[in-house]
């Protein structure tokens, strides 16, 4: 970058248009104009040749990609998201690149398809969907697609974060559940809901109706959800997964479904998605969502104008607004 030019930023996908343009104004970016998943290759071509690069979730930022930005002019990772278990973390340490995230804005989307995902499974929605899309609804019965009611039942949370408590609050406030939940660290928040924090993920396995993930992916949470766990919930709970596909082994999840010792589970991430295990295809009660936590125009957009105010922080030579 010559002293009057505009820093340079690699971006691994297309973006909202007002989130392009933005960043547009202040940096003279790469687009990925096909919008398909690039190669490790080319991310780190990208990078070498960019001050930045801006990835999302499936892009795996590893060492190698690291390594070569840094032998180049990359400086800059600006993650388009909050999760970051796709970066290696560690080598952008070592190698003195900084890595930013995009935390808060999409806290409300998340919630939102959290109990969009709680609904559809407890109120069978998608079953009820694919009966009448293919003809074979034969018309109104007392005893027709009987789902569970929310009121009086018991949230779980795994990970009380923004997001765990943007869904306890609306499960609380808006369907009258009771709260429970399990966090790393003591919380001391006081809530305008009955929410009672547990020892931990095992105890909340036990009591839940409904177990709803919100933790990071880590080596920590790796499998947090396991054959112990899943044994430990109720048979009718149902597990809902807005976090990371690392957090739960579908595996154990997909046979605690076909032998219905648990009750079912919404789905909007996996363990090497986009590929599905096909197991959870098959099996029964399943709500699956291709990880759309967090896509409304107003978060995709907010998303991409946090890395912008990053980025404009980082080249301006102040520190980054959202470190990771
Ligand atoms: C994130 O930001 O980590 C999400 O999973 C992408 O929506």
């Amino acid at each position: 970058m010559t002293k009057h030019d505009k820093p340079t930023i690699f971006v691994t996908r297309r973006w909202p248009a007002e989130a392009e343009a933005a960043l547009s104004q202040y940096f003279s970016p790469t687009f990925n104009e096909g919008d398909t998943p690039l190669s490790a290759a080319e991310m780190a071509a990208g990078f070498s040749s960019h001050d930045a690069i801006a990835p999302t979730v499936s892009d795996k930022i590893g060492a190698d990609i690291i390594s070569a930005g840094a032998r180049g002019s990359g400086r800059l990772i600006a993650n388009f998201g909050v999760g970051v278990n796709h970066i290696d973390l560690e080598a952008a340490a070592s190698a003195g690149i900084l890595v930013s995230n995009t935390p808060g804005v999409l806290t409300d989307a998340t919630a939102d398809l959290a109990l969009t995902l709680i609904l559809m499974l407890t109120r069978r929605a998608g079953e009820g969907e694919r009966e009448l899309r293919s003809g074979s609804w034969d018309g109104w019965r007392p005893t027709h697609l009987m789902g569970r009611a929310l009121q009086g039942k018991t949230l779980g949370i795994i990970g009380m974060g923004r997001i765990g408590k943007a869904v306890a609050h609306r499960a609380a406030l808006g369907f009258g559940m009771e709260v429970v939940f399990q966090n790393r660290s003591q919380i001391t928040d006081k809530f305008n809901y009955s929410a009672k924090q547990l020892d931990d993920v095992d105890s909340v396995c036990r009591v839940a109706d409904i177990v709803s993930l919100h933790c990071a992916a880590s080596p920590q949470t790796y499998h947090v959800i396991n054959s112990k766990s899943l044994a430990m919930m109720k048979r009718d709970a149902c597990l809902i997964n807005t976090a990371r596909g690392d957090v739960v082994d579908e595996t154990a999840l997909a046979a605690a479904l076909c032998e219905s010792r648990i009750g079912g589970a919404g789905l909007d991430v996996f363990q090497g998605e986009p590929a599905i295990n096909p197991a959870l295809l098959s099996a029964p009660n399943t709500v699956l969502l291709p990880h759309i936590g967090s896509a409304t125009v107003e978060t995709r957009t907010a998303m991409g104008l946090k890395v912008v105010e990053n980025a404009r922080a980082f080249f301006a030579g102040d520190s980054l607004i959202d470190p990771v």
